[in-house]
């Protein structure tokens, strides 16, 4: 087997500890990465079985040095790398936009999305030295251009990933005709992130929201089971995975029918 060497930003728990388990499960190499030693250390210990697979790097996102590190890290433990996923991101509670801090619209606007621009420059310049390499940038509520009242900020976010993907892509198809570069949709997921996102709502909107996740939100083992694969046989050019299909929606829908009725 050809063994890949794949860098996720934001692994230290969620859907990016999910993708560094089914890569490391399916022999591959790994540098996770978060922003503190505390939460690489609980991830690295949740992934013992592995210990030889993988390594990790401090730091957040929105620091252009992270990015450095992680591809030193990668070369010096692992002596190349294939494939980026930049994966951090940060939730909002929903609120109206004048009730959100300052420094939380600059900590959600600096990870989701300079983290992704900068993560992004920083794999396009090593894969440029070698001509081939994959970016795989995380897609979200937004993406699609769907609009909710108090999730303004986070959308937005996703929104320009979406767009920061595309446009590059663009920009240089021509260039770089080996690189592999998509985004990647995985729905609502079970994780610390969903939870968070309820905060600061009344007692009514998240009995709902909990019915809703209850029906909507995946496993993160079950997307990383079906997301890894798609990434590691994606060819060149651009792509969009998404873990939710049209008969997945309607198979869950058709399933809750019952609790849907008794929400007004
Ligand atoms: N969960 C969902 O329903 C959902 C839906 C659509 C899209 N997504 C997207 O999927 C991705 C993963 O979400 P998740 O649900 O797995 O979230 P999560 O469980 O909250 O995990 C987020 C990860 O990002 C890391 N992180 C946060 N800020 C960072 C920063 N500035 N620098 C480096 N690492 C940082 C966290 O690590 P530390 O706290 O240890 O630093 C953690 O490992 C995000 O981009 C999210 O927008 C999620």
């Amino acid at each position: 087997m050809d063994k890949k060497v794949i860098i996720i930003t934001g692994s230290t728990r969620g859907l990016g500890l999910a993708m560094a388990r089914q890569f490391l499960s399916l022999g591959h190499n790994v540098v996770l990465n978060g922003r503190t030693e505390d939460s690489l250390q609980q991830a690295s210990d949740k992934l013992s079985d592995f210990k030889e697979q993988f390594t990790y790097m401090t730091g957040s996102v929105a620091d252009p040095h992270t990015h450095e590190n992680l591809v030193k890290t990668a070369i010096s433990h692992f002596s190349h790398l294939d494939i980026w996923i930049n994966n951090a991101g940060i939730p909002q509670e929903y609120d109206y936009l004048l009730n959100v801090p300052d420094q939380t619209i600059i900590d959600i606007t600096q990870t989701n999305i300079t983290g992704v621009i900068l993560g992004t420059k920083k794999a396009l310049s090593h894969f440029t030295t070698q001509n081939s390499g994959s970016i795989w940038n995380l897609n979200g509520f937004g993406s699609d251009g769907d609009m909710k009242p108090r999730l303004t900020v986070y959308g937005t976010t996703k929104k320009a990933v979406d767009y920061f993907t595309r446009a590059l892509y663009k920009e240089i198809k021509d260039l770089y005709t080996w690189l592999t570069i998509g985004t990647i949709n995985p729905g609502m997921v079970n994780t610390d992130f969903l939870i968070k996102s309820l905060e600061g709502q009344d007692e009514k909107t998240i009995e709902q929201n909990m019915a809703f996740n209850n029906i909507f939100a995946s496993d993160p083992y079950d997307v990383a089971r079906k997301i890894v694969p798609q990434i590691l046989s994606a060819g060149q050019g651009f792509h969009q995975l998404r873990y939710m299909t049209l008969p997945m929606v309607l198979t869950r829908l058709y399933k809750a029918r019952k609790i849907l009725k008794n929400m007004d």
